[in-house]
């Protein structure tokens, strides 16, 4: 089919044929000017002629030169694909990154379960005016125990089933240890400041003792301590109440058993009325609708007068949580372990 001045057939055979050989981006677009260029493409040109033909010519003739027109566009795009496909591996080759494909996600970090627990139970009691503190892990006996009225040879020394770094002799020729419990801070406390006072310490603690569905080896307490002129049972027991309401709602309650624990006096187990079961009795609280989670009770004097104040003028409270404990009752959680294993998977299921 010829048209005027052109060969429709040639044209084509031949754009065709330079689109093939087109070996770069710029000389497929040399070959897409050439033939395509909106002002002086051949194709271009060739289409501005139909009107000059006759109608019956007009139809075919425009037909076989879109058709044409399309040949070579397709060929140019597949053209341009293939040399952007060898230049990618090229480049890959060449051991350069791959910057079209999708990116990694990101995996977002979160708090751990006991880290979002502490936290929780310490805000409370900042709510209340406490302070924060810290101490040790690294302990003498004497903070550990001596000043917290556990003369040498008292029996309450082996219920903490203590590590001793046995190599390590503080400076009266006893071992360093890790402290079993977040009791000594009190004594650090109160020896750099005067009453009143209050704080709370969380902290890491440790005890030689087997590992179970409630015990571990390494575990976390959240210790409170408050002294002023005046303090009683009462306010202990006020500033644990709105503790267990703040924590589990507000019909949590609170029940003290009386125990014993060299440093205070009177000493107290506490427990808070179960959360998971509303006191009815579930697997978590053993059916007793009640869990113990503190130890507590007033300040014993000989501790006041060991840090040089006057048991006749101050008194104290002070209080020791155990954060496993709370985090199982938070969470629904009847194993401890789990929170030290670190399985992704049951840390996402508390997120
Ligand atoms: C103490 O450690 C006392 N220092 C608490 C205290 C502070 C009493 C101030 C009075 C005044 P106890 O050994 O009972 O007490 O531990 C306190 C809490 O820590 C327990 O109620 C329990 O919740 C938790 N706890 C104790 N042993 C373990 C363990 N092996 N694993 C996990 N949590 C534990």
């Amino acid at each position: 089919m010829t048209l005027p001045g052109y060969d429709l057939n040639k044209i084509r055979s031949e754009s065709l044929d330079e689109a093939a050989r087109a070996a770069s981006a710029e000389a497929v677009e040399a070959v897409r000017l050439k033939y395509l260029g909106r002002k002086d493409g051949l194709f271009t040109k060739l289409l501005q002629t139909l009107p000059s033909l006759a109608p019956a010519e007009r139809k075919d003739v425009g037909r076989l030169a879109n058709e044409a027109k399309r040949a070579l566009e397709e060929a140019l795009e597949g053209k341009t694909k293939f040399l952007e496909g060898e230049k990618l591996a090229r480049t890959l080759s060449q051991g350069a990154e791959d910057l079209t494909l999708p990116g990694t996600p990101l995996a977002r970090g979160g708090l751990h379960p006991l880290t979002k627990v502490q936290d929780e139970i310490v805000a409370i009691f900042q709510r209340l005016g406490f302070n924060v503190a810290e101490g040790p892990e690294v302990e003498t006996d004497f903070h550990n125990f001596t000043a917290l009225n556990h003369p040498p040879d008292h029996p309450a020394r082996d219920a903490h089933d203590t590590f001793y770094l046995k190599s390590h002799k503080d400076e009266t020729g006893l071992p360093f240890l890790l402290r079993t419990h977040t009791s000594p801070v009190q004594i650090r406390y109160m020896k750099t400041h005067k009453p009143p006072l209050s704080i709370v310490v969380p902290g890491r603690v440790f005890r030689h003792e087997a590992v179970d569905a409630t015990h571990s080896y390494v575990f976390h307490q959240v210790e409170g301590l408050a002294v002023d002129e005046g303090i009683s049972l009462a306010d202990l027991k006020g500033a644990l109440t709105l503790f267990a309401r703040e924590l589990f709602g507000a019909a949590a309650r609170v029940r003290f058993r009386p125990s014993y624990f060299p440093f205070v006096e009177p000493g107290l187990e506490v427990d808070i009325s179960c959360s998971f079961c509303g006191e009815k009795g579930c697997r978590l609280c053993k059916n007793s609708g009640w869990v113990e989670m503190l130890g507590a009770g007033l300040v014993h004097p000989n501790v006041l007068r060991g840090v040089g104040l006057d048991p006749d003028k101050v008194s104290g409270y002070a209080f020791g949580i155990g954060v496993e404990r709370v985090a199982m009752f938070k969470y629904g959680v009847d194993d401890m372990r789990l929170f030290f294993e670190n399985d992704l998977r049951f840390l996402r299921s508390l997120a």
